[in-house]
């Protein structure tokens, strides 16, 4: 880290400073991660694999790498520790990409963590899975598959990851119920749930064990349900006693009706509040998980969109910011090029989205600036 750390220091901070436009951007020429440290917290990214020459928002992309590496104290990687990416089989795994990926952290300074070591609805299991015969004794069979997986992901990379998403998704968010799925059929629903995080527990004692979901603070109905079922889930690991240290709030945010930032903040900001404030006083930590915009209803000119998600990123990192518990805030990917908003849920007027904190020429825009002046401001030091 202290390497990385003096380089930075040196030259690319200035490289960064230059690369902005404005003064107030230039004199903020701190990475994210140093910025995020004043106030005791992390910032960090997902990260791909990418083939070494691939266009992806890889390691091994140099353009990439030098944000990661000026920004980020924290890495994730976005896809690879996902069975569909590590289960070729029942019987087989696969680390290749993810070794790639956590070598390059180790070699960096990164902290990294794993995303995810399940990922329960059924349309992201590997399609052998999908078809998987548990046998006479389903629920035995299904335990012995997720905790073999846990032994095997967790004595892989021992200490070098220190926190797990151990569950993700766990919530459908039409009925705040537990999904239905080959596994949770076999094994039972909070069975499973209970399952993984006693076996994470077992396997690495070290890393903080974090559910990971998607309830967001926009008021669409759904959210609300989400946030209920996603409650009822955490009240239900305490009283069992489940080793849960953590909510990981994805916070994929979206700006889905034409209003303004602060007629959209007002509308979400007490209930989530409120939503933040249960979770808390259960004794959960927060994790920012998977940071960005959809900027789906933002206006097509680019400069009035890159204001209204900068504005309303910095009104939302503001409210997390405010709580203690909140110490790690990750985005999902730092450039749009690669963002995996861009294959999702298009804009009406086809222009592509800008929901990362730089562009597609890897310039930085006003959501960096967004985010690096709420850490800035951040009064309340994590916990
Ligand atoms: O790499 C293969 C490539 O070899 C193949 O030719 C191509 C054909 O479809 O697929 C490529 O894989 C794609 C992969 O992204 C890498 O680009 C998969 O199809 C695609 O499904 C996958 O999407 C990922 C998605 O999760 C599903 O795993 C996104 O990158 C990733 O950003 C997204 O991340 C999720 C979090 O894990 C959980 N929370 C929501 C978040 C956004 O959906």
């Amino acid at each position: 880290m202290l390497d990385r750390r003096t380089v930075l220091a040196s030259g690319l901070a200035a490289g960064l400073a230059a690369s902005f436009s404005s003064p107030v951007l230039a004199a903020e020429a701190d990475g994210l991660s140093k910025l995020a440290e004043r106030s005791g917290r992390r910032f960090g990214s997902a990260v791909a694999w990418g083939k070494p020459g691939a266009d992806r928002g890889s390691f091994a992309n140099p353009a990439y790498a030098s944000i990661l590496e000026r920004e980020c104290s924290l890495l994730v990687p976005e896809n690879e520790l996902k069975w569909q990416w590590t289960r070729p089989g029942p019987t087989t795994f696969d680390f290749k990409q993810l070794d790639a990926i956590a070598d390059y952290a180790k070699s960096h300074g990164f902290d990294l963590r794993g995303h995810t070591l399940f990922w329960l609805p059924e349309k992201w299991y590997p399609k052998w899975l999908v078809a998987h015969d548990f046998g006479a004794k389903p629920a035995e069979a299904a335990e012995a598959l997720l905790t073999e997986h846990v032994r095997t992901v967790c004595r892989r990379y021992g200490t070098r990851i220190t926190s797990y998403d151990v569950v993700n998704e766990a919530v459908q968010p039409e009925t705040g119920e537990i999904r239905d799925t080959v596994v949770t059929k076999a094994l039972g629903h909070e069975r499973t749930l209970d399952v993984m995080f006693h076996a994470a527990k077992a396997e690495a004692p070290h890393a903080q064990l974090v559910y990971n979901d998607y309830m967001s603070w926009e008021r669409t109905g759904e959210d609300e349900t989400h946030m209920r079922g996603v409650l009822k889930l955490l009240e239900g690991f305490r009283k069992r006693g489940t080793p849960v240290d953590a909510l990981g709030i994805q916070s994929h945010i979206r700006i889905l009706k034409p209003l303004t930032v602060a007629e959209l903040v007002s509308e979400a900001e007490g209930p989530w509040r409120r939503f933040l404030d249960e979770v808390v006083g259960m004794g959960y930590k927060l994790l920012i998980t998977e940071f960005d915009v959809n900027d789906r209803k933002a206006p097509s000119d680019v400069a009035k969109r890159d204001r209204m998600v900068a504005d309303y990123a910095k009104a939302y990192l503001d409210i997390m910011l405010s709580y203690p518990q909140l110490k790690d805030v990750l985005a999902w990917g730092m450039v749009d090029r690669y963002s995996w908003l861009e294959g999702f849920d298009p804009r009406p007027d086809k222009l592509k989205k800008r929901g990362t904190p730089y562009d597609a020429n890897f310039k930085a825009k006003p959501l960096r600036e967004a985010i690096a002046s709420a850490f800035a401001s951040a009064s309340v030091q994590a916990a």
